[in-house]
């Protein structure tokens, strides 16, 4: 079971503010709770168009990462003429250290359910998947009895709340690599085949599951949309920060313990570290508390922050400015005396080893990224090898297909651009080399007088 943290008491908690911990799959003390509120009032008062209207009012941005507008996405299927439409709830949690997306289907399964619902009424879908991730087998056991008790209750089902609209809602354990949690990848396994990352556009909303349009979405995000339906967007968009409103799970983990907190966007980086750490201001270096060396946010393909960026406010487009990304919703904090070089390379190696191996600078871009680093390591790195770091990562960002290769050159982009002495110290005994030969060079061939 991973540990949920404490959050101060005046940050909202549209996610997990209602999950039941004694029992998440009671449908009475859900409804009780508010679960389906957003949903009847969309059947009940709004349009479809009008529903799109309220998520593009509240700002959603995606949560899978990417941070994408939501009713963009909604918009460009439900305006795709098709015979059907479905809904994706991405619940595989790529990142298997970042529990973020299997907690919530865990604590909040009707919160989750609701959102879909919303979804599919808002694009006209009749047909929505949950995936998740296989080996999650409690989230999967408690989705399932929810869907059930919800279809019972006429939440879902072939009359969804006596609407005349149908909605049948499917579970769908899945089981792969880390690519598996890419929009394009999932889809194709949804469909029973082996994947790669597809060239987009077209994007899924046009031509998604089977060819439809098809609305993939976070299961994070969706459950937000259940909130929004049912508060309305001017209480959504009082949350968080002005460009990424709302709150997003992040998986913590720093030298005074581990867990989940849902925080507000644009909460500051210090702030969530706190929650684990105490804090991170005046204590002993290197004990409980002290500020980390370096924080690994976005996941294993995530950026390499140093600890004067620890006022950085979490929301998409401050992280990417920093270097690092929301990713998985996963926060590292490093021990005082990490090796932000070797740390790099791990993760380097596990990003080449991802990668699908479709697109030919991923595949051998990244693998030569890893060679790079193991040399620097190694201490027997090349006079060019700096260089190269960099040229090499800028081809392979400029030559992405999925967003894989650009996030892969993530960690060893953060060491060049914020620990340049601790590289440049290990890149030295090549430089010397270099100088030395040189010298040699200079003196053999020195004209004698
Ligand atoms: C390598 C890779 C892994 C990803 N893994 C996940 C994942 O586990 N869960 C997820 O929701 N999105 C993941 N994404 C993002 C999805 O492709 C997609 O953008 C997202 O599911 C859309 O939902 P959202 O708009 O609600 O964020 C991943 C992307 C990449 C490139
Ligand atoms: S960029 Fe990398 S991970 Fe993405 S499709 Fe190409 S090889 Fe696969």
């Amino acid at each position: 079971m991973t540990n949920l943290l404490k959050t101060p008491a005046s940050w909202p908690r549209p996610l997990l503010g209602r999950a039941s911990a004694a029992d998440p799959t009671d449908l009475d003390a859900a409804v009780k709770a508010g679960a389906f509120e957003g949903l009847r009032k969309a059947v009940r008062t709004l349009a479809p168009v009008a529903v799109v209207a309220e998520i593009k009012a509240a700002g959603l941005r995606g949560r899978g990462g990417a941070g994408f507008l939501t009713a963009d996405k909604w918009q460009l299927a439900a305006a795709t003429p098709a015979d059907r439409r479905y809904v994706v709830a991405n619940g595989y949690g790529a990142d298997p250290a970042a529990r973020t997306d299997p907690v919530l289907l865990e604590r909040a399964p009707y919160t989750v359910i609701e959102g879909v619902a919303i979804a599919a009424w808002a694009i006209g879908a009749e047909n929505a998947i949950i995936a998740v991730r296989a080996t999650e087998t409690e989230a999967i056991r408690r989705l399932e009895a929810a869907l059930g008790a919800a279809e019972e209750a006429g939440f879902i089902g072939a009359d969804v709340l006596d609407s005349g609209r149908q909605l049948t809602i499917e579970v769908r354990p899945v089981q792969g690599a880390y690519m598996l949690g890419e929009e394009t990848v999932l889809l194709k396994a949804l469909e029973g085949k082996r994947g790669q990352p597809e060239q987009r556009p077209p994007y899924p909303a046009e031509r998604g599951l089977f060819g439809r349009p098809t609305v993939v979405q976070n299961v994070q995000t969706l459950a937000l949309v259940a909130w929004i339906l049912r508060e309305g967007a001017a209480a959504f968009r009082a949350i968080g920060s002005p460009d990424a409103p709302g709150t997003i799970l992040v998986h913590v983990r720093g030298a005074g313990g581990a867990g989940i907190a849902e925080i507000p966007l644009g909460t500051p980086l210090r702030a969530i570290l706190e929650l684990v750490a105490g804090k991170t201001r005046g204590k002993a270096e290197g004990g409980p508390g002290a500020p980390p060396k370096a924080l690994l946010v976005g996941g294993p393909s995530g950026g390499i922050l140093p600890a004067d960026l620890l006022d950085t406010p979490y929301t998409f487009a401050d992280l990417r400015a920093a270097g690092a990304h929301v990713g998985s919703g996963s926060i590292v904090a490093t021990a005082a005396d990490a090796d932000v070089v070797e740390l790099a390379e791990l993760l380097t190696r596990f990003c080449a080893g991802e990668a699908c191996g479709k697109t030919i600078p991923c595949r051998i871009g990244t693998r030569r990224l890893e060679e790079i680093a193991v040399r620097i390591n190694a201490g027997t790195p090349r006079p060019t090898d700096a260089d190269l770091l960099a040229d090499l990562s800028a081809d392979i960002v400029a030559s992405a297909l999925c967003d894989h290769e650009r996030l892969a050159t993530l960690p060893m982009s953060s060491v060049m651009r914020y620990f340049r002495p601790e590289l440049d110290a290990k890149l030295q005994p090549a430089t010397e080399r270099a100088a030395g030969r040189q010298r040699v060079a200079v003196a053999d061939g020195e004209p004698a007088h």
